[in-house]
């Protein structure tokens, strides 16, 4: 496995792959790998093509400054772990690479005004601008999205229709541990016992969409049986039709095999986790 960080090398590296007609599947991350990412790796080695993964903390999309520095940082693990996937390039770019950033000055009132477009002010510019211009300097044919980050997943979509990018986006499913807690990053600054608590998030979610009776009742639902530590920030359900409508997204058919997502944020112990579950 090749590691650049220069961008001009990386560049060259895929202008030289392009040339012998290789495809280019394109991993975007912000490091600490788990077996979330690491599912976003097996879901590209069923294209034939060179995988290129990236590992850059963007600052512009944290809302302080001690969540950025909280963010986990295990580079060496990182490398380790990529060395096994059959990875042909890692991208490790320094801070260099927020000189020449996209400009744009709004989103869709999704991105905005519901879920963590509402409550983290500014976060999808910054993921946008950070995207958009690794797109630019990768020029994937495929990239890789979790559906845990359900907005931005949209985001993605948003960003290749808005600049009629030639990209196929993956959308790969929720990896989960064995109590149902979904894998993030920032789960590692949690203890045991507070990842046990954390599980009850989709203990509820399930509990709730299988009760389809109830479903104007969400809120009420979650703050009566979540547990004590647990500090909701938002929890929503959205039929599908109007998620795509407020994200300024074309729906097509493939999106609607679900009417409803139902979202959910919440704190413990200061650690933001968010989940979602489609369901009919
Ligand atoms: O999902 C992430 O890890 C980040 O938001 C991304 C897409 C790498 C952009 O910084």
């Amino acid at each position: 496995m090749k590691i650049i960080t220069k961008i001009e090398e990386i560049k060259n590296h895929i202008h030289r792959l392009k040339n012998e007609n290789h495809i280019i599947s394109f991993i975007p991350t912000m490091g600490n790998l788990h077996n979330g990412h690491l599912s976003l790796i097996k879901k590209s080695q069923s294209i034939v093509s060179k995988k290129i993964v990236s590992i850059f903390i963007n600052p512009l999309q944290f809302n302080n400054t001690k969540d950025f520095d909280a963010y986990p940082r295990k580079i060496d693990k990182d490398i380790e772990c990529l060395k096994t996937q059959n990875i042909d390039c890692l991208f490790l770019p320094d801070e260099n690479i927020l000189d020449d950033l996209p400009i744009i000055d709004t989103l869709p009132d999704g991105f905005t005004k519901i879920l963590c477009g509402k409550y983290r002010p500014n976060h999808f510019i910054g993921v946008y601008k950070i995207v958009l211009r690794l797109f630019n300097i990768i020029s994937p044919d495929y990239v890789f999205f979790g559906e845990k980050d359900y907005q931005q997943l949209l985001l993605i979509k948003f960003l290749i229709q808005k600049n009629k990018l030639n990209i196929k986006i993956n959308e790969c499913e929720t990896i989960r541990d064995l109590n149902g807690l979904a894998l993030s990053s920032r789960n590692n600054l949690l203890t045991q016992n507070q990842k046990k608590i954390a599980s009850s998030i989709y203990k509820l979610m399930q509990e709730y969409t299988m009760k389809s009776n109830i479903k104007h009742q969400i809120l009420s639902y979650f703050e009566d049986k979540i547990d004590k530590l647990i500090e909701t920030e938002y929890c929503e359900v959205i039929e599908t039709k109007d998620l795509y409508d407020i994200h300024g997204l074309d729906i097509i058919d493939s999106d609607i095999n679900f009417k409803y997502r139902l979202f959910y944020a919440g704190y413990i112990s200061g650690v933001r986790l968010i989940d979602n579950l489609s369901f009919n």
